[in-house]
């Protein structure tokens, strides 16, 4: 069937991109690639200063934390693949890292070292190094970020391609290249001097002098033998992007970094010196032009060291039987904390210590930063059930909790700490105050819960009950609560009681925030307020004029309803001897709009406003408290309030009708807990 005929084939020729293909699979002669070097001498750039640029090419953002300018590199809400492998919450140390991919790029020094992520589990190290590696891939596909490299073309057609997909440029001998180099950066185009490093890989080498024996010495005749063709950065494809793992240390060879002999091609090419017979396809020689990941680089057996020390420091690798090979690769390993310390004691492992920039990759240590993880893994997108409002945030807050030190200050609780570290203002303390609780706890961020814990828990709460429509915090608190008895990382019995008391800290806070919730969801009833108000001014009107008020049921007058006004006044703490005062300048105010020609408007006055809301759901919560906890047969008129409280919920805040239920009956518990110990 072809594509005019099938819908589903003609959308995707349509969607095809020929061009986009064609100019990624281009192919051109030496000569071409040096009009395109001239052009843009861009394009001969090397690993570490195209990463950088890569990372630079997304645009920054900028703003002050402590009196402290910090860049936020938008790189790191992961532009290519829809945020999957964002980070956040970790600025600071994204921009130390940032800063010594620049010193690389700019040759200062950075660039002979090993790049060490170093940080808890779960801090977000190999979703830091995916990110590069993806982002490489992403820049090498576009025209600012393209690279080059060549094959050899054997008379009968056959292709080499060099295996270590070398820059074409290294072609030009090196006796001629500086005059060569000097030419192309002249037009001061390229934001970095070109200037390749070293001498071809071994298969271009032996090419390059079989070559030249055959073309009788001519350089000019020689790179006619050669295709220049664009590079795409593919870790599936094994293009320019490495990774390695350590495995168990018996089953560790070298060859697995620099490659190996391939028994099969010495038969063909008769030695096994040959290069042809070589497979470079060790990391090291993969991920040239790129980036190459140690996962867990200091578990690697010390007889790799050598090979690692060699490609940051010298930047060559040595594979079997051939000479040093010269390598431009970024290099950047992970690891965590027992594994560092092992490094600072083992002598053995001095070199590779003096050869490392670490940069410490911690946990999140603010509160709404941390939900930002949760809130991109289980968004609607990715989740079918609802989430309750604040559910992700609790257990943010609870997860930051863990990691943080108790304050030395005795007025401050953890919780407060947590605020002002998430930017929240406390009377009494300021920007410097905090800045101070951050510098007196060294080791925050280093210590507690693991974000990967978090999103195991919060997923066992999504599936745990198949028909629930919805997942509220408890549900997570408690997941939460009862993973820690197997908890694989926590051994000590103090700790996990630590932790389960700040879930019950937790839990305290949310309490808070849904009874401010529902407290302003059924206080939102205008209508109810508007007479509410009015009720009290006539009151009032009617107290400081010593006249008698008119009941709008009976039609009767009878004294001012002294209970209503303090019931409201009380709720700002106006004191009995202050409320005479308090309603002549009611009556004042409103007296003065009269006779402009106005009304009065509660809105207007704050204190007022926020006092009626307060009476108003006094006076409701107990319909809602009665319903959920005396019976299940509610009248038809308090249902009714129910049902707009629950609407707002619904409409206003986020919740679902499942969710929005839950929350009613569960402040409703609060309250009728509060009443009985009141009474009681
Ligand atoms: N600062 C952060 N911003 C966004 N997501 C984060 C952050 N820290 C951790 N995560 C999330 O936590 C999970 C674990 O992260 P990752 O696997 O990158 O950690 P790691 O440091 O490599 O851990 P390990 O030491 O166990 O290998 C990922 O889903 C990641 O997105
Ligand atoms: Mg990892």
């Amino acid at each position: 069937m072809s594509a005019e005929t099938n819908p589903i084939l003609s959308m995707i020729a349509e969607l095809q991109d020929v061009e986009q293909f064609k100019v990624q699979h281009w192919e051109g002669s030496f000569a071409d690639y040096l009009d395109i070097v001239r052009e843009d001498p861009n394009v001969a750039r090397n690993a570490y200063q195209r990463v950088y640029d890569m990372i630079m090419h997304f645009g920054t953002e900028e703003y002050t934390e402590y009196k402290k300018r910090i860049v936020r590199y938008r790189f790191f809400d992961d532009p290519f693949d829809d945020g999957r492998d964002a980070v956040f919450g970790i600025d600071v140390h994204l921009m130390k890292l940032v800063n010594v991919l620049k010193s690389a790029a700019l040759g200062y020094g950075a660039e002979r070292r090993v790049i060490l992520l170093h940080g808890p589990v779960g801090s977000a190290k190999s979703t830091i190094a995916r990110l590069l590696k993806k982002g490489l891939e992403w820049y090498s596909k576009q025209p600012e970020g393209r690279m080059y490299t060549f094959s050899w073309v054997m008379p009968d057609g056959e292709e080499i391609p060099s295996p270590l997909n070398e820059e074409p440029l290294k072609l030009i001998p090196p006796e001629m290249r500086e005059t060569v180099l000097a030419e192309i950066n002249r037009s001061g185009r390229g934001r970095y001097p070109v200037s390749p490093e070293g001498d071809l890989d071994p298969v271009s080498r032996f090419m390059y002098r079989e070559t030249m024996k055959e073309v009788g010495g001519d350089w000019t005749k020689l790179v006619e033998r050669v295709k220049v063709r664009r590079l795409i950065a593919s870790e599936k494809d094994r293009v320019c992007i490495g990774t390695f793992q350590p495995k168990d240390e018996k089953n560790q060879d070298s060859t697995e970094l620099t490659g190996d002999i391939n028994y099969r091609k010495i038969a063909e090419y008769g030695s096994e010196s040959d290069p042809r017979a070589f497979n470079f396809d060790g990391e090291f020689c993969v991920a040239n032009r790129g980036i190459i990941e140690f996962v867990e680089v200091l578990k690697l057996d010390v007889a790799f060291l050598y090979d690692l020390l060699g490609a940051s420091q010298e930047h060559v690798i040595k594979p079997k039987k051939f000479a040093q090979t010269a390598i431009d690769e970024v290099i950047i390993g992970h690891t965590n904390e027992p594994e560092y310390r092992k490094l600072q004691s083992n002598e053995f492992m001095e070199a590779l210590r003096d050869r490392t920039i670490k940069i410490d990759i911690p946990y999140i240590t603010k509160w709404h930063e941390e939900a930002r993880i949760y809130q991109k893994d289980f968004n609607r997108k990715r989740v079918r059930k609802h989430i309750a409002p604040h559910t992700l945030e609790m257990a943010a807050m609870w997860s930051v909790l863990t990691r943080l030190e108790d304050p030395k200050k005795p007025n401050l609780t953890l919780v407060q700490k947590l605020k002002l570290y998430d930017g929240r203002t406390l009377p009494g303390f300021t920007e410097d105050n905090v800045k101070e609780l951050r510098k007196a706890a060294k080791r925050e961020g280093m210590d507690g819960i693991s974000p990967r814990y978090v999103q195991d828990k919060i997923s066992n709460a999504l599936v745990r009950d198949a028909d629930a429509t919805s997942i509220n915090p408890f549900m997570v608190l408690n997941e939460l609560e009862s993973g820690l008895d197997n908890h694989s990382l926590i051994s000590d019995e103090e700790t996990k009681k630590r932790y389960r008391d700040l879930l019950g800290v937790v839990k305290k806070e949310y309490e808070d925030i849904v009874k401010n919730e529902v407290q302003k969801a059924i206080a939102a009833d205008e209508e109810a307020i508007t007479r509410l108000c009015a009720n009290y001014i006539d009151n009032v009107k009617a107290y400081t004029l010593k006249e008698k008020v008119k009941n709008a049921f009976t039609g009767q007058y009878e004294e001012p309803n002294e209970r209503l006004m303090r019931s409201i006044e009380e709720k700002i703490d106006i004191p009995e001897t202050r409320k005479d005062d308090f309603r002549r300048e009611l009556m004042n105010y409103i007296g003065g709009l009269a006779i402009d020609g106005r009304t009065f408007d509660y809105r207007t006055n704050e204190r007022l406003h926020k006092a009626l809301e307060l009476k108003l759901f006094e006076d409701q919560k107990d319909s809602i408290k009665l319903t959920s906890l005396v019976s299940q047969v509610v009248d038809k008129e308090t249902q009714a309030k129910i049902d707009i409280v629950k609407q707002r919920l619904i409409d206003n805040y986020g919740y679902d009708e499942q969710s929005a239920t839950d929350v009613l009956n569960f402040v409703a518990s609060i309250f009728a807990r509060g009443d009985s110990k009141e009474s009681g």
